[in-house]
């Protein structure tokens, strides 16, 4: 696996191999590896015949600027663990490069109907942080395909979106939540849970999943099961920002006569907010 940090030496390495006509596929990330991510990679390595995984904290997306000093760095351990993965290099870009005048003022891309609801509500600017920095890897790479995990429902649907409104000449591809036995999605953040709450956590994804079968037994008032799921998470001892049952193809609200839904949650949880989303699809 190639190791690249500069984009001169990115651009040599995509160049051999689209010179020997291969195929590229690329891996965003932040970082502080696990398995979730790793899914992605072997998604990606169905996808294309070479696989490239970024990994850049990227500070232009927290709203929080305490978020960003905890968030958890281990490039050493991660570029290990790709070693041992179908990744074929690895990009670890600094701020320096990524921007190189600094952030602010920076032109920035900003996706419509995303900062009003959901983790947009509660986190302003960060999905024009997240757009922005996309938008810049996805024209350093210039991959034909880049995976992206339903985990972050919202953020894969922003890039969807992105894609369509810019013509950007690359396909997103959405990949499965990968989940601890318990139902706990895999997340960075899960690191800031004590082992007592970890136990707890699950009782997260348990919530969509009682609301996504109160639904399919026929319980279509949706702000009622919502509340419901929110009086759950609070009684499991979670802090909850939202539960909603929203349109799968635009997170606008459900209606009854609406098929396809999403079920998603976000809570606080000792030090962590923790989000989860699952799909409800309706006969
Ligand atoms: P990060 O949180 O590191 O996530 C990188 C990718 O891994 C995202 O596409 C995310 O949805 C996916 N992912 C995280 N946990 C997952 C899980 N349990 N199962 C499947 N996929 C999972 O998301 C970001 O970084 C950043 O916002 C980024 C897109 C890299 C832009 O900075």
């Amino acid at each position: 696996m190639q190791r690249v940090d500069t984009i001169t030496a990115l651009h040599a390495q995509i160049k051999s191999w689209r010179d020997n006509k291969m195929t590229i596929a690329f891996v965003p990330t932040m970082g502080n590896l696990h398995q979730g991510h790793l899914s992605l990679m072997s998604k990606a390595h169905e996808l294309a015949d070479k696989v490239i995984v970024s990994i850049f904290v990227n500070p232009l997306q927290f709203d929080d600027k305490s978020d960003l000093s905890a968030y958890p760095r281990t490039l050493d351990a991660d570029i290990k663990l790709l070693s041992s993965t179908a990744c074929n290099a690895v990009f670890t870009p600094t701020a320096e490069v990524m921007y190189p005048n600094g952030m602010t003022p920076h032109t920035t891309i900003i996706v419509p109907n995303m900062d009003d609801k959901l983790c947009g509500l509660k986190r302003p600017g960060h999905f024009d942080g997240v757009a922005t920095v996309v938008v810049k890897l996805l024209n350093m790479v210039q991959p034909d395909v880049a995976v992206f995990g339903e985990k972050d429902y919202q953020q894969l649907l922003l890039i969807k979106a992105l894609k369509h409104d810019l013509n950007l000449p690359v396909d997103i591809v959405g990949a499965p939540t990968y989940r601890e036995a318990s139902g706990l999605a895999m997340s960075s953040r899960n690191q800031y849970l004590t082992d007592s709450e970890r136990k707890q956590a699950a009782g997260l994804h348990q919530t969509l999943v009682d609301i996504q079968k109160k639904i399919a037994a026929g319980e279509h008032d949706f702000p009622a099961l919502q509340q419901q799921g929110v009086e759950q998470l609070r009684s499991l001892g979670f802090e909850p920002d939202y539960v909603d049952i929203r349109r799968a193809i635009d997170l606008k609200y459900a209606n009854s006569g609406d098929k396809h839904l999403r079920l998603l949650a976000a809570a606080r949880l000792g030090k962590a907010r923790l989000i989860d989303n699952i799909a409800c699809i309706l006969a």
